[in-house]
């Protein structure tokens, strides 16, 4: 049997930070990214949307699809819903959940902010990855819904007021401890794609951290021996909202190597 894709799910397109590591990394892997957009956005919805929404979802897409490997491209679908999708898809599934070892681990000054969205930063998950790998830091969390709006408009070629990235470092600098933060994990996969402006930003130098890279090594490692057909097919974009209006989104999806755009 031919082996399946990689699909990629997230609520828009932030997981295309995620998509982009991996297509470095599995360069003749054939791609399916799905933007959740009838359900967009997640980090403001409760838990138990988040988890049917994507155990549904990932259900459907899986039994059309028949991918090698499920990327969770979303932070906040992961600490949520990971546990509940595993058990029921009969493919691998990685998750992305925020880079908080790592910020811990690379911290100078043991004060560390984790920057998602709403929903992730009260997840137990995320106060769980705390204590078990950053228990000599202060970890500082602040939801930041602005900046997924921001990447989204970014990627559509919209201008966004700089005020954006600001403010939401503002909300990691002005709590106790924020003066001498100087990591900051991108836990929200869209927030990858709008770091330079967060640099530019920045009141001043802070390092920024992802999964992304972590992500990648895990599919390489999960679909080693795996033969891809050649030619490689098209990359396809799903996207759950229908097709119309993308038009604006699609040289950057291009970019990505998307090229076919579909409903669902
Ligand atoms: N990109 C998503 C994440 O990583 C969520 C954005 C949203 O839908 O609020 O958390």
């Amino acid at each position: 049997m031919q082996p399946g894709p990689i699909l990629f799910l997230d609520s828009g397109v932030g997981g295309l930070s995620i998509l982009s590591a991996v297509a470095t990394r599995l360069p003749d892997a054939p791609l399916v990214y799905c933007a959740d957009s009838a359900g967009f956005p997640y980090g403001i919805k409760g838990e138990a949307e988040v988890s049917a929404r994507v155990a549904g979802l990932l259900g459907r897409l899986a039994e059309r699809i028949r991918p090698s490997l499920v990327v969770i491209a979303c932070n906040t679908a992961s600490t949520i819903a990971l546990g509940y999708v595993r058990p029921v898809l009969d493919v691998p599934v990685v998750g992305t959940v925020p880079a908080i070892k790592p910020a811990a681990e690379q911290s100078e000054t043991h004060v560390i902010g984790v920057l998602g969205t709403e929903a992730t930063v009260r997840q137990p998950y995320v106060a769980d990855l705390s204590s078990r790998f950053a228990s000599g830091c202060r970890v500082l969390k602040h939801g930041a819904p602005s900046l997924v709006q921001a990447a989204e408009a970014k990627l559509r070629g919209e201008a966004v007021d700089p005020a954006v990235y600001s403010q939401a470092l503002d909300g990691l600098l002005a709590q106790a401890g924020g003066d001498r933060l100087d990591m900051v994990v991108l836990a929200c996969t869209h927030f990858p794609l709008v770091e330079d402006e967060l640099r530019r930003a920045a009141p001043r130098p802070l390092r920024f951290i992802h999964g992304a890279d972590g992500i990648a090594r895990r599919a390489a490692h999960l679909l080693q021996g795996v033969r891809w057909d050649s030619p490689k097919p098209e990359g396809r974009a799903i996207f759950t909202g229908g097709v119309q209006g993308l038009d604006a989104l699609r040289p950057a999806l291009q970019g990505f190597g998307l090229t076919r755009l579909e409903g669902l």
